[in-house]
């Protein structure tokens, strides 16, 4: 039962989900569309048509016919009781329904209620979009609304990045390989920068933005959970509960953050966006320092920078480790740290950043990247993976309440600061402020178009100083 469905989100995410997994032969359940709007089950099924048209390379008009003969449509208002009514015969007797609401947050207490009086939550599961509230205090709120109706084991917190392959692959790569354990610490790493660079503007979505801002849009889920597949203990075993365990412990250990370690920015030009106040402080760029109170990690930084409007579009990760003790071959300044760099998107790849003899007489190094591009077929879509995952009753790849909250406590200090917002061109790596966060030789990391053109400045560091 997909709430709100005939919105941005059925559009661009849930149909060509339903799509992929109809395909793979993983989609057998009546799909009930719900939404206020007049319209009939047809006009649901040709705007489902339209999605995959856009979204799906590999059309197949007989899948799609399997995917129309499940749909119904029901309008209702959420302030209705009837609706729910209709809803509840609608489920027939279906023993786990899933409940999707794509909806705004300020209606979820009103449809949760709406469940639980129908007894459409009788054996169902929910599955929630963020933002999952605005800051800690309405983020329990909220979990609290949920729980007046769902247990928490029914409750599916969907953030897409972790349904991510890139950001699995994170994950497995730490823990399935010997040999970063030993140098995946402060002896050895000098510091780990996080970077979401989108070439795009708010893209039509002023008003949504002007609610959120770069923080609570992208940091507080998708790229603290990345910083925290990064830092985590080894999980005790594969189970989903293991690895939240792994991740609330580890988001306790990650001080609330000092405005003084925050840089915002916003792209010149948002202020006349559709939606957007005139006079708005909302910040469309973010560049923060997270400190890590843990023995693996006291005293490394991780950096965090996230914006609209920039040069590119890509996330990477880039782990710089610290120079060798001594330079025993004292040739040429050492501009670049040995570092692991993983590319989270638009495509993935893992690279190691070494020095290697350059051929000739002299003991002369350069530097080199051992590249590995992760292309794979059978790759797939986050949404695709976690509505499969929803359906079937498994919640490893979603957010846990306390992993919710511990995340919200750490950007809670920075949510309400004051902190001055710096204009930036479109098409920029954010303002120049932003670069007086990062400590050691190296400025920030830019990620490229493509998996292999990366910049980055770089002091000279002399040769055993
Ligand atoms: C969404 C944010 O959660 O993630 C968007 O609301 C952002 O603002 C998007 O553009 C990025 O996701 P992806 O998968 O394209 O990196």
């Amino acid at each position: 039962m997909i709430f709100g469905v005939t919105g941005d989100l059925g559009f661009r995410k849930i149909f060509p989900a339903l799509f992929r997994l109809m395909r793979l032969g993983k989609l057998r359940v009546p799909v009930i569309g719900v939404a206020r709007q007049e319209m009939t089950q047809r006009d649901l099924i040709a705007r489902m048509k339209q999605s995959i048209r856009t979204y799906i390379k590999q059309q197949d008009d007989a899948i799609f016919a399997r995917l129309a003969a499940l749909v119904s449509y029901v309008k209702g208002d959420y302030a209705d009781g009837k609706t729910f009514s209709l809803l509840r015969e609608a489920l027939g007797s279906a023993r786990h329904p899933l409940h999707y609401l794509a909806i705004p947050p300020s209606s979820f207490p009103m449809v949760i209620r709406g469940l639980g009086k129908s007894h459409c939550d009788a054996g169902a599961r929910v599955v929630v979009e963020k933002p999952f509230g605005r800051d800690l205090a309405s983020a329990k709120q909220l979990n609290a609304t949920l729980h007046a109706t769902f247990d928490e084991a029914d409750i599916f917190r969907i953030d897409h990045y972790l349904g991510k392959e890139a950001v699995q692959n994170l994950l497995y790569f730490r823990f399935a390989n010997s040999f970063l354990e030993p140098v995946w610490n402060r002896n050895y790493i000098a510091s780990i920068q996080i970077s979401m660079a989108e070439a795009v503007g708010v893209a039509g979505r002023g008003k949504f933005y002007e609610e959120a801002g770069a923080i609570r849009d992208v940091v507080q889920n998708h790229l603290m959970q990345v910083a925290a597949f990064l830092a985590l203990e080894p999980p005790v075993d594969a189970s989903g509960e293991a690895l939240r365990d792994e991740k609330v412990k580890i988001f306790r250990a990650i001080r609330p953050i000092d405005p003084k370690h925050l840089v915002r920015g916003q792209f010149k030009g948002y202020r006349t966006e559709e939606g957007v106040a005139p006079d708005s402080n909302v910040e469309t760029f973010a560049a923060l320092r997270l400190q890590i109170d843990s023995w693996r990690w006291n005293g490394v930084p991780f950096y965090i920078r996230a914006g609209k409007n920039l040069p590119v579009t890509a996330t990477e990760v880039v782990v710089d480790l610290k120079p060798p003790p001594t330079q025993v071959f004292g040739d040429a300044p050492i501009t670049r740290p040995n570092y692991l760099r993983f590319r989270l998107g638009p495509d993935v790849a893992i690279a190691l950043g070494a020095r290697a003899k350059e051929a000739g007489p002299g003991m002369r190094g350069r530097e080199v990247e051992l590249f590995v591009a992760q292309e794979q077929p059978h790759e797939m879509d986050p949404y695709e993976r976690l509505i499969g995952d929803a359906l079937r009753g498994d919640s490893s790849l979603f957010a846990r309440q306390d992993e919710v909250e511990a995340a919200w406590a750490v950007v809670d200090p920075i949510l309400r600061a004051t902190t001055p917002i710096h204009e930036y061109e479109p098409g920029t790596w954010g303002p120049a402020a932003a670069n007086d966060l990062i400590a050691g030789s190296c400025n920030w990391h830019d990620p490229g178009k493509d998996a292999h053109s990366w910049t980055r400045s770089c002091i000279e560091v002399p040769a055993n100083p």
